[in-house]
């Protein structure tokens, strides 16, 4: 018999360093009262000059880990999602097991930039059940900070760095992952990019500078991303919850992909789901791509707003396009 998959272990790390938006007013033509009033952001973190992105991840890793019970040896494979790996090859996920120490399970990247996570968690979901693995861990990883080109207004006040983690166990028991719809278009693939490699790109403040050859600078036709991005969520969440025969009036928390205040709101309001219900993290990590999801769901899991019982709806909408929702009962406590 098939046996459900559960969270059993929730991690988040974010960098020290804090840049306001008043520091970012400082470097491009942009004000405090602009970047909140059309994204909700007020701050982001970015990573050390020394790190990398598998730092960040080491660390949401070993806190997910902690929270289980487990050490790095009694997993059966490590999954890192993310857009800004350490280098094109080996995966991230490899970099991450060596750090933790581990050895003799399998490792890789996913690549679905902002959806990561969430395809992520369809994915093992997916091999779990299928008796591939008992003990997986699932990692939401990047550093932004090192895509963006410093001097476009329109595109670096938005993004943060930081990583989340989730430990997912099959046990038996009621709840855990319930379902997952994920979806793509890859026409929409001009709207948002990171072309590699980008001369143009040079960072002006010196632990934001990548030492690479060359590094991809995120180009984005902002407002058409934003009206496809509230299209394509609504109709990713209402098809995930009709794929688990339930209904938004049962939906607990919606923990969504934390790229501007306005998308989500704009989706909650099409699932007229209140306000209250919605967790929010855009305000002090910005859009962390394939690490904003784990991340809101830690914050909330920390603070003790997710609870033993809850339905949570997670979604998230990236380049590509690419999107999906997952729907899962908390059983963590
Ligand atoms: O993770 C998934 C991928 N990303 C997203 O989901 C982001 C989706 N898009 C958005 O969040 C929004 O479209 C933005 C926040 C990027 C932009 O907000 P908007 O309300 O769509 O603004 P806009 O692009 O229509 O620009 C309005 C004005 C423009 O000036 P003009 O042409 O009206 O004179 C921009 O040049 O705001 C200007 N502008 C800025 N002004 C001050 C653009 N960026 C800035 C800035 N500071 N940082």
């Amino acid at each position: 018999m098939v046996q459900p998959v559960h969270i059993t272990g929730v991690g988040g790390y974010l960098p020290e360093r804090i840049l306001t938006n008043a520091e970012l007013a400082s470097l491009v033509d942009t004000t405090d009262d602009w970047i909140v009033e059309r994204t909700g952001i007020r701050e982001r973190h970015i990573i050390a000059g020394n790190q990398h992105t598998s730092d960040l991840a080491v660390e949401a890793a070993r806190q997910a880990l902690d929270d289980a019970g487990l050490k790095p040896s009694d997993l059966d494979a490590l999954v890192v999602a993310t857009t800004t790996p350490d280098m094109i090859f080996p995966s991230t996920a490899a970099v991450v097991q060596s750090k933790l120490g581990a050895s003799g399970f399998p490792v890789w990247d996913i690549q679905a930039v902002c959806s990561g996570f969430v395809y992520g968690l369809a994915q093992i979901t997916g091999m779990m059940e299928a008796g591939m693995f008992r003990r997986v861990l699932l990692v939401g990883a990047e550093s932004m900070s090192r895509i963006l080109n410093w001097k476009d207004r329109t595109t670096c006040v938005l993004f943060g760095d930081g990583a989340g983690a989730v430990v997912l166990e099959c046990m038996d028991g009621e709840g855990g992952i319930m379902g997952s719809v994920l979806n793509a278009d890859g026409s929409y693939r001009p709207l948002l990019m990171a072309k590699h490699p980008h001369p143009g790109a040079s960072p002006d403040m010196p632990d934001m500078r990548i030492d690479a050859a060359g590094i991809a600078a995120i180009e984005m036709r902002g407002n058409e991303v934003f009206r496809t991005a509230v299209n394509k969520l609504g109709e990713v969440v209402g098809q995930v919850l009709e794929h688990c025969h339930t209904e938004v009036s049962d939906v607990d928390w919606l923990i969504p992909h934390q790229a501007n205040i306005r998308i989500i709101n704009a989706t909650a309001k099409k699932l007229k789901l209140g306000t209250e219900r919605v967790a929010i993290t855009v305000d002090k990590h910005a859009n962390t791509s394939s690490a904003s999801v784990p991340l809101a769901l830690n914050t909330y899991y920390r603070e003790g707003k997710v609870k033993e019982g809850q339905l949570i709806l997670l979604e998230a909408f990236g380049a590509g396009f690419v999107w999906g929702a997952n729907l899962l009962r908390w059983t963590k406590g």
